[in-house]
């Protein structure tokens, strides 16, 4: 059977293409229909009622185009809101990020010892610590915002010597005090930034993000529901609640040959 409802993804800004793109090689025949809250970027510093109202708004919107998963490609929005946005959807499959990251740290970790990045709100929120304790309970985990990292992904930044400072002001002292074998990229605008992040923690530090991990869990819901597509020409399509200009040249960072204007509209979700 196949299904031609396309999969939607949110994320506050760029960040969740990290995501579409491991989305695009695990089912490269399935439609994928992306939204970007570009307007009120950033989450992670946001309260966790206003991320999790702006996590509603976002999978409501995505409904309303008949999307038939829905992937929170936030780990913000993942951490703070999951659960919620599952209740109010019923039986519609909603996978988020932490989870499927979680996951990849214990998998890659030998020494338990394990540092995650992330947004303020993530870390603050404490639910890496509790899904990867959940999955190998003599884990120790650090955790640490940086949020600035979003900042530079959106601004399409990704190496150079105000990164690296950056990178080191952050890293370092996690790296002294922790002493990880893995860590996590805890928010989705991370990945753009690996580089940088692997010039400070060094070659022994295993850097792990959830894109592949998350895409998997995806594939097996659809498969569970006997709702993978397999036609030949699958759609891209971006909202963005700002600017669709500034998105898709950032964007095109991300997703190089598939974008072009025509796949970008401007959408309000209040
Ligand atoms: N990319 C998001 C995350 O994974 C949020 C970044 C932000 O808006 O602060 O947490």
């Amino acid at each position: 059977m196949t299904d031609e409802r396309p999969i939607g993804v949110f994320d506050s800004g760029v960040g969740g293409l990290t995501v579409l793109r491991a989305l695009r090689e695990e089912l490269p025949g399935e439609s994928l229909l992306y939204l970007g809250d570009t307007a009120r970027l950033p989450y992670g510093t946001k309260s966790p009622d206003t991320v999790s109202r702006y996590a509603h708004q976002a999978a409501a919107h995505l409904i309303g185009y008949g999307v038939k998963l829905v992937v929170v490609a936030c780990n913000t929005a993942s951490a703070l809101a999951l659960d919620e946005v599952q209740a109010t959807l019923g039986d519609l499959p909603v996978v988020g990020v932490v989870r499927p990251g979680a996951e990849a740290a214990v998998r890659e970790s030998v020494t338990g010892r394990i540092a995650v990045i992330s947004t303020e709100s993530t870390a603050q929120h404490g639910a890496y610590d509790r899904e990867i304790r959940a999955r190998r309970p003599d884990a120790q985990v650090a955790s640490r915002g940086c949020s600035l990292f979003v900042a530079l992904a959106e601004e399409g930044w990704s190496h150079g010597p105000i990164v690296e400072a950056i990178a080191r002001e952050y890293l370092e002292p996690l790296m002294e005090s922790h002493r990880p074998d893995c860590l996590v990229l805890g928010c989705t605008h991370f990945p753009v930034l690996t580089d940088a992040i692997a010039g400070v923690v060094g070659p022994d530090v295993r850097i792990v993000n959830s894109a592949a991990t998350t895409a998997a869990v995806v594939r097996r819901e659809l498969e569970a529901r006997d709702l993978v597509r397999s036609t030949a020409k699958p759609s891209l399509r971006l909202l963005a609640t700002d600017s669709p200009e500034r998105f898709l040249r950032v964007a095109r960072r991300f997703l190089p040959a598939e974008l072009l204007p025509e796949n970008v509209d401007l959408v309000d979700l209040s």
